[in-house]
């Protein structure tokens, strides 16, 4: 097996973590001796063993000396819920580690790579960079900015409408496009919705047409309007809704209400920026990545303060007539205005939609 082919391994490894790592990265590891694979690991759980290990402790009985590492991100060098892997490499005597990217988190860039060769051991670094970099892009944004990676997803007809004259936007994309979207939810710690669609839709925003786990629901509801009945107040995944509101709002009967009920609340004051808000998701929550589900006023004011890192549209062949436009774009700043500009970097066929995934260009 080539180092390429063991990466691409690492690779398929690592997403298995999908969902339950998070806010660690995704990590797969394969150990090689003479081109022939002799364990792999990843890393499966938060706060549970990083993936170099796992493929160690999956070999035990082997001798690793002169053996090789294919992991996609760097080897830690920091000690954080578990030792540093550097360290364990350098301990079995393994005699070549190939890295797909450095790790962006400051405590380690690059001082991982410099202890291993400081060691003796024979680095090669960047390879498939571009699809391990692609792995770990929600990892990347929140480590090194402190911010979730923000996805706004829209599925919208071929006018560019994300529903219908009634307010009604249950069926414009296909089964398809919708198990996409359960899968993005899988994906992502949290969905975020604007008050118009919790009260239209009165969505569940769970992971139902797959296999996978629930992410947090997160809903702007300034003034505390929403109804008490809705899906998000009284299912079994309450307490991992969260309700975005004014300071005006925490003395109201309702606030006691929602959080006596077990749903939770992230009180914004009137100074604070969007970006603020988000900020205090990932802190206060680890939310290190969010799915935004819309409607089109809350993609609107991402827009508005540049917020948006990647794109999930579903354009459905459909005219909807009279409907409500998505991403409007009516704001004013110069810096949104110049700044939203995308690229596409998929196009694919979903069921009877186009699946467009877009990123800053
Ligand atoms: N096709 C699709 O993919 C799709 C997806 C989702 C929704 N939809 C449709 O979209 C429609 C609703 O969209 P919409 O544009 O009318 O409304 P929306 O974005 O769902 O909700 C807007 C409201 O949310 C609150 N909000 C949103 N962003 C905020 C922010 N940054 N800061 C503070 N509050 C914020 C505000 O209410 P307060 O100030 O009162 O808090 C605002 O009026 C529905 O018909 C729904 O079915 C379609």
């Amino acid at each position: 097996m080539t180092n390429q082919d063991a990466m691409r391994l690492a690779i398929e490894l690592a997403k298995k973590g999908t969902g339950y790592v998070s806010p660690n990265p995704l990590v797969g590891a394969v150990i090689l001796k003479d081109g022939c694979i002799l364990s792999t690991g990843y890393h499966q759980n938060y706060g549970n063993i990083h993936a170099e290990k796992a493929a160690i402790n999956n070999c035990s009985d082997a001798d690793l000396i002169g053996s090789d590492i294919v992991v996609n991100l760097e080897p830690c060098s920091h000690t954080g819920k578990q030792p540093p892997c550097s360290d364990l490499l350098i301990e079995k005597k393994i005699k070549s580690v190939v890295i797909g990217m450095s790790d962006p988190n400051p405590l380690v860039s690059g001082n991982g790579i410099m202890k291993l060769r400081q060691a003796g051991i024979d680095v090669t670094t960047s390879m498939l960079e571009e699809e391990c970099k692609w792995l770990n892009r929600f990892f990347s944004k929140h480590i090194s900015s402190g911010m979730p990676y923000v996805i706004a997803k829209a599925a919208i007809s071929l006018n560019g409408c994300i529903a219908y004259e009634d307010g009604n936007s249950k069926w414009i994309s296909s089964e398809e496009s919708r198990s996409t979207v359960h899968q993005l939810r899988h994906e992502t710690d949290a969905v975020m919705i604007g008050k118009h669609t919790a009260l239209i839709d009165n969505p569940e925003l769970t992971v139902r047409l797959i296999t996978g786990r629930n992410p947090y629901r997160i809903v702007f509801d300034n003034n505390l309007e929403l109804p008490l009945n809705l899906k998000l107040f009284n299912d079994d995944n309450k307490a991992k809704t969260i309700i975005i509101c004014s300071e005006q709002s925490a003395s109201k009967d309702k606030y006691k209400i929602l959080t006596d009920s077990g749903v939770q609340t992230l009180i914004r004051k009137t100074s604070d920026k969007l970006e603020d808000t988000f900020r205090e998701l990932y802190s206060r929550f680890s939310i290190g990545s969010i799915l935004v589900e819309g409607g089109s006023i809350l993609h609107n004011a991402l827009l508005a303060n540049n917020m948006i890192d990647e794109i999930q549209l579903f354009v459905a062949p459909k005219i909807i007539a009279n409907g409500l436009a998505s991403f409007m774009g009516n704001f004013t700043s110069k810096k949104a205005i110049n700044e939203n500009a995308f690229k596409v970097i998929a196009n694919k066929m979903s069921g009877p939609d186009i699946h467009l995934i877009l990123v800053r260009s």
